[in-house]
């Protein structure tokens, strides 16, 4: 489904016109939608009936609340990489028995929280971390159930950024050290070994090398059965792309197909971490035209939204679709559409060819993944209110920072 699309000219998310969310809660504004969010998981879902499964959302993708109690209610589990992200599942309402905990860093005060809340399961990445969270439960009486996080060295095609299944990355145990460290995790006192996984990257469009990487996975998961090591569990991480520009992104179903086929007939349970594929094309950020600049070499389209808002184009120089909110007729202007902050780097789009005047409202597309979740304050901006449609309704999910809370907590010399 398209949740956002034009009607009569104006560009409407669900049954909305934008510059209705605009003239309700200002612009830059983050805009869901509801239907978009719930189509996407259910997607997943219904790849994976019939199969003993779980998704557990990746919620550094987007963190906002009402989205983890969408996908809480929708039976989703979670997957986090930090206490705060813990504090947030749980304060949505989400199953602390259906949440993975990733991460190369887990903090022993991390640790305490996760096993008090009583988690699914440790993602672990180290040999180092396999022995502090040994500590750490038994100085709480407990046993920490893990899953080791194994690193099958494929290469995932996509931007070295947001490529960690490789050698060289930082992520995960080697995969040639993981049948040591199991057994070493099996003779802890307070680990209990429950599964098995790897995230080898993100935005990946092709799924053969996840579906490499899951053959390479269930070929050690054999080996330790051999040594009665039995794993109850396979999580293949997340990483489906979407489609931000023209990129031929796959379905849920025909990502899924391959992998589902390596993984046809095991007994273990199946986990996948998925994050952007969720909710990435079920936002937009709304933005709006502050001034309009020619002259020079390039003509610029100043708009009220910026790096700080949407870091995507500044870090990974990547693509949005940036979309005239009204359609006029005309050839219109090839733009660099900016942001007020003081950096080269803040722009939201490179030459894009757009007939606007000041005043005008733009969305930038496909910005529900790592948008608001990789916001900031810089140059002391507050950060972005967040809206969700449903229908004909806007529900405001997160209010506009206002300038005063974001130094709230700082404090002048005596
Ligand atoms: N599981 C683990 C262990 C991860 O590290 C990630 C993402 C995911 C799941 C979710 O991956 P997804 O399904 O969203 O691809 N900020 C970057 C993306 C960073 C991804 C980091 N890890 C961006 O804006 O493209």
């Amino acid at each position: 489904m398209n949740p956002f699309s034009y009607r009569d000219g104006i560009l409407h998310a669900e049954e909305v016109p934008l510059p209705q969310v605009a003239a309700a809660h200002g612009t830059p504004c983050y805009v869901y939608s509801r239907a978009a969010l719930q189509s996407r998981f259910d997607e997943f879902r219904r790849v994976l009936a019939g199969r003993d499964a779980l998704v557990c959302y990746a919620v550094k993708a987007n963190s906002n609340l009402a989205i983890l109690s969408l996908f809480a209610r929708a039976g989703a589990g979670f997957d986090i990489v930090s206490g705060g992200e813990l504090a947030r599942v749980l304060a949505a309402g989400g199953d602390p028995a259906k949440v993975v905990f990733s991460g190369v860093g887990k903090t022993a005060d991390e640790m305490r929280e996760a096993l008090a809340a009583g988690i699914l399961c440790f993602n672990v990445e180290s040999a180092a971390e396999l022995e502090r969270l040994n500590q750490i439960a038994g100085s709480l009486n407990r046993r920490a159930p893990v899953s080791l996080r194994v690193n099958p060295d494929v290469d995932p095609k996509t931007h070295p950024y947001i490529a960690t299944g490789l050698k060289s990355a930082k992520f995960g145990i080697p995969f040639e050290e993981a049948l040591p460290l199991y057994r070493r995790a099996r003779a802890l006192p307070h680990i209990d070994v429950h599964g098995i996984d790897c995230h080898i990257g993100s935005q990946l469009i092709d799924p053969a090398p996840a579906a490499e990487a899951a053959a390479k996975l269930l070929g050690l998961v054999d080996a330790l059965g051999a040594e009665g090591i039995v794993l109850s569990h396979v999580d293949l991480g997340g990483g489906m792309g979407i489609r931000y520009r023209d990129e031929a992104a796959p379905t849920a179903a025909e990502y899924l197909a391959p992998l589902l086929a390596v993984l046809a007939g095991r007994r273990e349970r199946l986990l996948f971490e998925p994050g952007r594929s969720l909710v990435g094309n079920a936002g937009v950020l709304l933005t709006r035209i502050e001034y309009l600049k020619h002259g020079g070499a390039k003509s610029f389209a100043v708009v009220d939204a910026a790096m700080n808002d949407l870091m995507r184009p500044a870090l990974y120089d990547a693509w949005h679709d940036i979309l005239p909110v009204t359609q006029t007729a005309g050839a219109g202007v090839e733009y660099e559409i900016v942001g007020p902050v003081c950096e080269s780097g803040d722009f939201l789009g490179h030459a894009r060819r757009l007939a606007v005047a000041q005043g005008d409202l733009l969305a930038v597309m496909s910005a529900g993944a790592y948008g608001m979740a990789m916001s900031s304050n810089y140059n002391t901006r507050p950060r972005a209110a967040e809206v969700i449609v449903d229908g004909s309704q806007i529900h405001l999910v997160r209010e506009r920072e206002r300038a005063g809370q974001l130094f709230a907590g700082e404090r002048v010399l005596p």
